[in-house]
């Protein structure tokens, strides 16, 4: 809890969380900071990389953007400082919604199929946001014991996200970068659902599509390359395939 100077009779909430930290700041407002600290396997890795906040943070706003220009409503509100963005509060709907182009991760894991074998259509699977669980997959029948969403909710957060995943696939195909997979996070609002969190290379797998180089959080998960870098060149190449990105 974090009293505001200026406002003391204001108790204020802050949530903190592996990458960032969620800052209550009105009936309908937070603030979003982007912590330099990457984790992975249920934050059983942990470092920190100087610049990781500020490039996430600069990602996030640059492809929310480009979706509500595409009619993808979400709870982006604009740019507070180098690592800190304004969105609308919401109530996180507790999963996390993965989409699939091609395979990798847990999903090659799980079926054997070779490393980049095209997934047409995109698989959606959802994942249950508990991290005292190792956020496990689950299936509708699970979603409806647990009573995280309705079935209409399921399908609905489904459909939404596979379109949204979809504008990005293009826009990154335009910048010669294969989106492998990626997860959205949604919250509740009363105007319906919104596509919420942060869409970076934390949560999204980015290949050169010429050379299959590693553009996302896999160069920490498996030791595979400077993160920085790699994180750099993404977002150098997505504002490149976005002229008018200021
Ligand atoms: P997975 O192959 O490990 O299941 O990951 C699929 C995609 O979801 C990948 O782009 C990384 C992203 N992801 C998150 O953003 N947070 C998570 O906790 C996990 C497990 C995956
Ligand atoms: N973000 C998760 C963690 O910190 C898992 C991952 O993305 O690999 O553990």
């Amino acid at each position: 809890m974090i009293r505001p100077a200026e406002h003391p009779e204001v108790a204020m909430e802050a949530y903190e969380g592996k990458a960032k930290i969620v800052r209550i700041v009105g009936e309908d407002d937070v603030e979003i900071f982007y912590k330099d600290d990457a984790t992975a396997f249920n934050g059983q890795k942990h470092e920190q990389f100087a610049g990781k906040g500020a490039l996430n943070s600069r990602i996030t706003e640059l492809l929310f953007r480009y979706l509500e220009d595409r009619g993808v409503p979400t709870h982006h509100r604009g740019r507070l400082d180098e690592r800190t963005l304004a969105a609308r509060r919401v109530q996180i709907v507790p999963l996390e919604v993965v989409v699939r182009f091609l395979v990798a991760g847990s999903l090659q894991k799980r079926t054997g199929l070779d490393y980049l074998t095209p997934c047409d259509p995109p698989i959606v699977e959802f994942y249950y946001k508990r991290d005292d669980l190792g956020d496990p997959l689950l299936n509708d029948e699970h979603i409806r014991l647990l009573g995280l969403a309705t079935e209409a909710e399921v399908s609905e957060l489904g459909g939404r996200s596979v379109a949204a995943a979809r504008h990005l696939q293009s826009l990154f195909a335009g910048a010669g970068i294969d989106l492998v997979d990626l997860k959205f996070e949604f919250g509740r609002t009363p105007d319906g659902l919104l596509l919420a969190d942060e869409i970076s290379p934390d949560t999204c797998r980015f290949r050169d599509a010429e050379t299959g180089e590693i553009l996302d959080k896999d160069l920490f998960r498996f030791g595979k390359g400077d993160l920085v870098a790699g994180y750099r060149t993404l977002l150098e190449r997505l504002e490149a395939a976005l002229p008018g990105a200021v």
